[in-house]
């Protein structure tokens, strides 16, 4: 690339505001990091700039804020002495160019004021390294000291110093290496590799926050596998997901063996992700096995078993959210009820019943189709056969979904009589007699004895009242 082309990744006006700024304050300053890799990668355009100042970043910001229409606030952290401002929904990050000694307990660094050339020794990766001039003299002009550019070329992610400095400084980046591996779909280089490897006892000193955006980032990337084969191959994983380690592993006794359900997931990941950006039905495909390691038994006629194991995989989904800091909410509930219902469907595709098909859109609820989402892409099977039996029979179960939703209305089923009704219709106070009703309407429902509907539901409760000994007093 010529130094022209850099100048067009200068083209957003802001850049000469801050050009401006920094003539105006006699420091030198330069955009670094993410948005020059993504700019030569032509990744789209980036929403986070960061501008490393020769001097102080704050007072850059603040005079670049000056500058601007409307003056957009200024946000100060003083502790890392950085500033960010937001301009023409472009978050604009500024630091000060720094030599960083990171202490070996924590990873956050005593800072000492650098030079632009310290400062990009003390980063990640080449990649990550390449800064652009917004001086007025050679504006536009690529510094790039690491030969980070021929490292995008030939697609390699390589630490500027020596890895074990560079990781030891700050340990997160052992997994940002794999992050940025898999989502660039680069290679490490190997000393980097080895370096994760000999190092990955120190990722512990990392909070879980920062540890799971990184996941997050392998989750939603194209092949997440790639990421969580670097994570297995480095020993990282054990401690981030040991849930996962766990299902490593093909045990035989008696001549029987099953599947190795760590790289089977990994295939189911990777499935599902052709399918859908739902980073929560992606966490689900990943975690729809754990309750097979604690389960796994052999017995003398059955062969392996894993009983239970949607069960108590959903169990050990809620303490793995709470120890990676994952939200307990609605998307941990998600994730949890994936896991529990991962096997409904396959089993229904032997036999598609209409009373089946009903209780699994009852249970599902809103969820049925990320529930068949997640199913199709548990179909591993490298026999074609049985691979487009498989995709067959499930193709199957949606039609049927879909029929039976259209005539009975179970998925955000509302019971058609209501606890009220049948209190006042049996002059009842709140009691068992009331649930017992209300679940055999229900039942009744979803066996395809009666329809959702008023006139059949509030029939069938006045036969099941009858049958209990109550007595109409209204009808
Ligand atoms: N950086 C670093 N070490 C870290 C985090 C960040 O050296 N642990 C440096 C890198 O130069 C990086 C820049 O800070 O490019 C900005 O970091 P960040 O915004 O986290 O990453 P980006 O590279 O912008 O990439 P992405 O937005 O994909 O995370």
């Amino acid at each position: 690339m010529t130094k022209q082309t850099y100048i067009s990744a200068l083209k957003n006006p802001v850049f000469r505001t801050i050009s401006k700024a920094s003539s105006n304050l006699k420091l030198e300053c330069y955009v670094i990091g993410g948005y020059v890799r993504d700019f030569i990668l032509d990744r789209g355009e980036a929403k986070d700039i960061d501008i490393v100042a020769v001097g102080s970043g704050i007072d850059l910001a603040e005079e670049v804020s000056r500058l601007l229409p409307g003056k957009p606030k200024v946000s100060i952290f003083k502790t890392y002495g950085t500033a960010m401002l937001k301009s023409g929904g472009i978050e604009l990050e500024f630091v000060g160019a720094r030599k960083e000694s990171y202490s070996e307990e924590s990873r956050n660094p005593a800072v000492e004021n650098g030079t632009l050339e310290d400062d990009q020794n003390r980063r990640d990766f080449t990649i990550n390294a390449l800064a652009l001039s917004l001086n007025e003299e050679n504006f536009g002009t690529m510094l790039d000291p690491f030969n980070g550019i021929e490292d995008l070329q030939k697609k390699i992610i390589r630490t500027p110093l020596d890895p074990n400095i560079t990781f030891s400084d700050d340990p997160l980046r052992m997994l940002r290496a794999i992050r940025f591996a898999t989502q660039l779909n680069f290679n490490i280089e190997k000393k980097s590799l080895e370096a994760i490897e000999r190092n990955a006892q120190r990722i512990k000193i990392i909070t879980n926050e920062r540890v799971v955006d990184e996941l997050n980032k392998i989750l939603l990337s194209e092949v997440p596998s790639m990421g969580f084969s670097l994570l297995h191959k480095t020993g990282l994983l054990p401690f981030i997901l040991p849930e996962l380690v766990a299902l490593q592993g093909i045990d035989e006794k008696e001549g029987q063996t099953h599947k190795d359900n760590f790289w089977h997931t990994l295939e189911v990941v990777d499935n599902i992700s052709r399918t859908t950006d739902d980073l929560w039905l992606r966490w689900a495909a990943l975690l729809h096995d754990i309750g097979k390691a604690p389960t796994k038994r052999f017995d003398k006629k059955l062969g392996w078993t894993f009983h239970a194991h949607e069960f108590v995989g959903s169990k050990m989904v809620f303490k793995l959210f709470k120890r990676l800091k994952l939200p307990l909410n609605d998307k941990m509930k998600f994730v949890q009820k994936m896991v529990l219902m991962s096997s409904r469907p396959i089993v229904l595709a032997s036999e598609v019943t209409d009373s089946a098909v009903r209780r699994l859109i009852f249970d599902a609820g809103e969820h049925v189709e990320a529930l068949m989402t997640l199913c199709e892409a548990d179909i591993t099977t490298k026999n074609p056969k049985k691979f487009n039996k498989y995709h067959a029979n499930f193709q199957l179960v949606r039609d049927k979904i879909v029929e039976v939703e259209e005539r009975d209305h179970v998925r955000n089923f509302q019971p058609p009589v209501s606890g009220e009704e049948i209190m006042e219709t049996f002059n009842l106070k709140p009691s068992r007699e009331i649930g017992i009703i209300k679940d055999a309407i229900k039942e009744a429902i979803l066996e395809g004895e009666i329809p959702n509907e008023y006139e059949a539901a509030h029939k069938f409760m006045l036969q099941k009242g009858a049958a209990i000994g109550l007595k109409a007093e209204k009808k």
